[in-house]
């Protein structure tokens, strides 16, 4: 992507990120990796007068090649996650979530703007405020629901009992101190208790599995008691993601994650035919998905901080707060959420 436009893009979501004069924000990168968007991001910080620089870390050291998350470069550099947390912004052009040192440089009160999708995809999905306020409205009736059911025609029945983990909102931009975000992004979720996820889900073909950028072509079964995997039955699919949870060899893979909904009118369910689908935000923020995950809560302050992690974007589905309804057979139920709304 041209320099400047690239620039111009990253000038609007800082300004959305309320960043201003005398604000001290930190661009993260590592090895070669993203180093024209860490060029961008300087020279936008430095056109609204905040104090810029760029933290670059070394190439990782090869591994499995597996999508193992939390764990980053920056876990042995105490020193650099000391700078991190003296700023007011960081850009994350790495991909920490989930690691430990994220969760320590937002508890300092700073806020991370993760940026690592590719550019056309920023471009095409820049957040913007309308976008903002409608994953608040959907963010406010998650906050007050004490249970969520899901539902579809291909026999998915799974209820959540919530109340226990916050409600958290994803919307492509981060002006509060401590909090996260991801560009681009536009969904709401929250977590079941521990012990309190109990039914079956049952993915339809066109379903996404995250992280392998693929779309489900047969159905696969998902038998779920008292929070945790019991059995995973089907066809191909099933069998890739029961091989590829084998090889974390971890029990704690078999939890249930964050689940909520998408809410981005501009984001395509085919997005995994454009640039492969990137990381998936495209994919998890598509209007009117559903989306379970399976694996880690710690995101949401519990215990399970396994790396074995799934995001699994649904169409088609009912979710229903309290049996009021939010998306119906893969449409945003409620009226202030509808893109068609004001
Ligand atoms: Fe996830």
């Amino acid at each position: 992507m041209d320099r400047n436009v690239l620039t111009e893009m990253c000038l609007e979501q800082l300004k959305l990120s309320g960043v201003h004069e005398g604000e001290k924000v930190i661009v993260l990168s590592q090895g070669d990796e993203r180093l024209d968007y860490a060029d961008a991001f300087l020279a936008a910080g430095q056109r609204l007068g905040a104090r810029m620089y760029h933290m670059r870390l070394p190439a990782p050291l090869p591994t499995t090649g597996a999508w193992a998350v939390g764990e980053t470069g920056l876990a042995a550099n105490p020193d650099a996650v000391n700078a991190l947390k003296q700023a007011d912004m960081v850009v994350d052009l790495i991909f920490l979530l989930f690691s430990e040192e994220q969760m320590a440089i937002q508890a300092a009160g700073t806020r991370i703007l993760t940026a690592v999708e590719p550019a056309p995809l920023l471009a095409r999905l820049m957040p913007t405020r309308q976008l903002r306020e409608r994953v608040e409205i959907g963010a406010e009736y998650l906050k007050k629901a004490k249970s969520m059911r899901i539902t579809s025609k291909h026999g998915t029945d799974v209820v959540y009992k919530l109340g226990v983990y916050p409600t958290m909102s994803e919307y492509g931009y981060t002006d509060e101190p401590g909090r996260w975000d991801h560009w681009p992004a536009a969904f709401v979720f929250s977590g079941g208790a521990d012990d309190g996820v109990d039914g079956q889900i049952v993915l339809a073909p066109g379903d996404v599995l995250l992280p392998f950028n693929i779309y489900v072509r047969e159905p696969v079964i998902y038998t779920i008691e008292k929070g945790f995997i019991q059995d995973i039955r089907g066809g191909l699919e099933a069998e890739l993601i029961k091989s590829y949870m084998a090889t974390f060899n971890d029990p704690r893979g078999f939890g249930m994650s964050h689940v909520g909904w998408g809410l981005d009118h501009r984001a395509n369910w085919h997005g995994l035919t454009d640039f492969g689908g990137g990381m998936g935000m495209e994919l998890r923020s598509f209007y009117g998905n559903v989306m379970f995950s399976t694996g880690p809560n710690n995101e949401l302050g519990g215990p399970n901080d396994t790396a074995c992690h799934l995001d699994i974007p649904m169409r088609n589905c009912g979710l229903f707060l309290d049996d009021e309804p939010m998306v119906l057979d893969g449409n945003i139920a409620v009226k202030e959420m509808q893109h068609t709304f004001k």
